[in-house]
C-alpha cells in the first residue's frame, strides 16, 4: 500500500529571505532552507565569502539567488525586499540573521562601539522586519537572531547584549502589529556556537587560533551547560527551519533558546 505522510517542515513553494548568509549561523540556514524545498534569496555584505556560500548551494543543487547590501542601510534593504518579490512574486520567509559582535566593558565602551552594534545589530533587524512586512503579501514568517548574551548578563557583552535584547522587544512588538498580516514573527536566542564571529575571541592578532586559549574557551562555555555542550551552526538553523514552516503556525512573539540549557528565559 502506498502511503502518502506529511512533510511538517516542508518549505516547498516557499520563498524565503536569509541575512548574513556569507558566514556561520546565516550560510548553514540558507543551506538548510535551501534542502527543505524553499527557493532561498541570500544577502550579506562580505560578497567574498558570499560566494563561497554561493558555490556550496550551488554544489547542492539548491534554488538559491543573493545579494549584496548592507543591512544598517535602509534603503537598500527595502529596495533588495522590493526586487525579491518582483522576480519571485511571492515572499513567504525573511530570517535576520547577520549581526556583529564587539566587546568592551561599560565604563569603556565608545560612541563609535555601540552606534556600530545599534546600526547592524538593532536597526539592521528593525529594517528587516519592516522590509518582510512590507514584500509578505499572502502572511509568512519572520524570524530573528538575538543572542543569550540578550538575556544574561555577560562582562564586555554590554552593547551587544543591549542590542539583542532590543531584538526580542522588537520582535515582540512586530508580532502584535504584523499578525492581521498573517505574519508570524519570532526570534531565537542562542547559546554558545562556534562560528567566525566567536572564533575572534581566541584568536591571535595575525588571525591564527590559539588553540590553548580556544580549548578554555570551550571549556568554560561547556560548564554552563547541564548537557555540557555548546552549538553548531546546524542546531539554529534547524530551530529556523521549524520557525519558517507552518510546523510553528501556532507560534508567535516567542524567544525559542537552543543553548544546552545554560538559561531558561
Ligand atoms: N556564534 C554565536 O555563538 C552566536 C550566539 C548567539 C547569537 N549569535 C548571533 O547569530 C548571528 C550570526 O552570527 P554568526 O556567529 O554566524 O557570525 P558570523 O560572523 O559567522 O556571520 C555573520 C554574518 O553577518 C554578516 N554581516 C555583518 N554585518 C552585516 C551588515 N551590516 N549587513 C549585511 N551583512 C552583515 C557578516 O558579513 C557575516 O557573513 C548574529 O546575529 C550573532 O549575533 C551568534
Amino acid at each position: 500500500m502506498n502511503v502518502s505522510r506529511p512533510d511538517y517542515f516542508s518549505l516547498a513553494n516557499k520563498v524565503c529571505v536569509v541575512t548574513g548568509a556569507a558566514s556561520g549561523i546565516g550560510r548553514e540556514t540558507l543551506l538548510v532552507l535551501g534542502r527543505s524545498g524553499a527557493h532561498v534569496v541570500g544577502l550579506d555584505r562580505n560578497i567574498d565569502t558570499l560566494e563561497e556560500t554561493r558555490a556550496l548551494a550551488d554544489n547542492e543543487g539548491l534554488s538559491v539567488e543573493f545579494y549584496a547590501a548592507d543591512v544598517a542601510d535602509r534603503d537598500a534593504i527595502m529596495s533588495v525586499a522590493d526586487q525579491v518579490l518582483k522576480k519571485n512574486g511571492r515572499v513567504d520567509g525573511w530570517a535576520n540573521v547577520a549581526g556583529i559582535l564587539r566587546y568592551a566593558f561599560i565604563a569603556d565602551i565608545t560612541p563609535e562601539h555601540v552606534n556600530e552594534l545599534i546600526a547592524v545589530n538593532q536597526l539592521g533587524v528593525l529594517w528587516g522586519l519592516a522590509a518582510a512586512a512590507k514584500v509578505m503579501k499572502s502572511g509568512g514568517s519572520i524570524v530573528s537572531v538575538a543572542s543569550a548574551g540578550g538575556e544574561m548578563p555577560f562582562p564586555r557583552l554590554g552593547g551587544y547584549g543591549m542590542t539583542k535584547a532590543a531584538v526580542i522587544q522588537l520582535t515582540r512588538t512586530a508580532s502584535v502589529e504584523f499578525g492581521e498580516l498573517g505574519i508570524r514573527v519570532n526570534a531565537i536566542a542562542p547559546g554558545y556556537v562556534e562560528t567566525p564571529m566567536v572564533a575572534a575571541s581566541y584568536s591571535r592578532a595575525d588571525g591564527t587560533i590559539d588553540e590553548a586559549l580556544k580549548a578554555q574557551f570551550f571549556d568554560a562555555r561547556r560548564s554552563q551547560s547541564p548537557l555540557s555542550i555548546t552549538g553548531e551552526p546546524l542546531d539554529i538553523a534547524l530551530t529556523v527551519l521549524y520557525l519558517m514552516s507552518d510546523a510553528s503556525k501556532f507560534m508567535t512573539g516567542q524567544v525559542l533558546r537552543p543553548n544546552g540549557g545554560v538559561y531558561f528565559g
